[in-house]
């Protein structure tokens, strides 16, 4: 995290550059109120400010006015030779967030610098929720209105298809149109179902034949990228799901899986499935590149992916296409069902990603 600190005595600049840069921090340095005030308007600016109160140029305390003025979100801590409760007040009123006479012991600065950094964190993660959750509405409006426009393409590709008097060229021609409009329409269904839960068609099945179905459709990478696949299939009770989306969540887990196998020199999978707790289960473990802890949470979130442009050049993601949307979907289908998927990972060792179902009741059964 980038932290500006302003103070015109250039020991104190030295002593806080040394101690900030020590804890982690990216430390910018100004040497009075006016260099400090074009860092703060920078177009990369410091999300934290520690502020001398008397600088030549523009105060600590104008500082602070003026940030507030003009919203500027950056953590304002103000350090000063000042220590009076008036001159305290005064300060917080101004705009500071924090107030701190000298000298200070390196330890309580290190304390407050951490509060700064959870609050400022705290304010990115609410305003990147609220940042998805506008794309993702406006990703299903889109859709929506684009497979409104694509439905009578399809449907008018496939009515010229039916006549017989077509010449060769011409029916390849359509054929290539009808076949576009199909990839886009299941495209769009894709989107749509990340932000509307759309009807699901639920009965009764057996995880264990769709599972069987996920590992065949995935068979072709598995036998192009040399990956061994196990299973241990355990004898286990129906479940009442729509299994279309139940099947496409083992699917991506399954690809997932294959993904985080590129680099790997053991390139397995095994998938598990039986009861525990009186839930079903479906485990896909890999023994891929696995998951830093601190991204155990991120990876569930629409469209957060490591892989093809977000990718760095030296990671195995690098040369596979990714969106971010399969286990955000996943684990909004598993819910939707009354069930959930949760990961357990080790960077280098592999991930294990479990599929939890309800067992389907007694009631259920009169479902079908
Ligand atoms: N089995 C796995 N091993 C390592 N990383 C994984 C695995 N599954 C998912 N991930 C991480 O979670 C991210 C999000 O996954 P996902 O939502 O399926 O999107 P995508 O596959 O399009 O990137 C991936 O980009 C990857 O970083
Ligand atoms: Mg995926």
């Amino acid at each position: 995290m980038k932290v500006l600190v302003a103070d015109d005595d250039i020991i104190v600049r030295k002593l806080l550059n040394k101690l900030l840069s020590s804890w982690g921090y990216q430390v910018v340095l100004a040497a009075d109120g006016d260099e400090a005030w074009k860092v703060l308007n920078d177009s990369d600016p410091p999300q934290i400010a520690v502020l001398d109160w008397v600088m030549s140029g523009k105060t600590g305390i104008e500082l602070c006015a003026e940030c507030q003025k003009a919203g500027l979100p950056v953590y304002r801590i103000l350090l000063t030779a000042k220590e009076k409760d008036e001159e305290m007040m005064y300060a917080l009123d101004q705009g500071a967030h924090d107030f701190k006479s000298k000298p200070i012991k390196p330890e309580i600065l290190k304390s407050r610098l951490a509060v700064g950094k959870r609050l400022v964190e705290a304010i990115q993660d609410t305003m990147r929720a609220e940042r998805l959750a506008a794309v993702g509405s406006l990703v299903a409006g889109v859709a929506h209105h684009f497979n409104n426009l694509n439905l009578p393409v399809l449907m008018y590709a496939s009515s010229i298809l039916k006549k017989t008097d077509l010449d060769t060229k011409t029916r390849k021609k359509v054929e290539k149109i009808e076949k576009a409009a199909i990839e886009a329409g299941d495209l769009t269904e894709k989107l749509m179902s990340i932000a509307s839960n759309k009807h699901q068609k639920k009965e009764l099945a057996d995880l264990n034949h769709l599972t069987n179905d996920a590992i065949e459709i995935n068979s072709i990478t598995f036998d192009k990228d040399e990956i061994s696949v196990r299973t241990d299939l355990k004898s286990i009770p129906k479940v009442l799901i729509d299994i279309n989306d139940i099947r496409h969540v083992v699917v991506n887990l399954l690809g997932n899986a294959c993904h985080a196998l590129i680099a790997s020199p053991e390139k397995k999978i095994i998938i598990k499935t039986g009861m525990e707790n009186n839930q079903l289960y479906l485990q896909v473990t890999d023994t891929g590149c696995g998951i830093a802890a601190n991204k155990l949470q991120k990876i569930f979130s629409p469209f957060y992916s490591e892989k093809g442009e977000f990718a760095e050049p030296e990671s195995p993601f690098y040369k596979v296409k990714g969106v971010g949307i399969g286990l955000y979907a996943s684990k909004n289908i598993a819910t939707d069902h009354g069930g959930d998927i949760t990961v357990k990972s080790q960077v280098g060792h592999g991930s294990t990603f479990t599929l939890w179902l309800p067992v389907a009741q007694e009631f259920d059964y009169l479902v079908t």
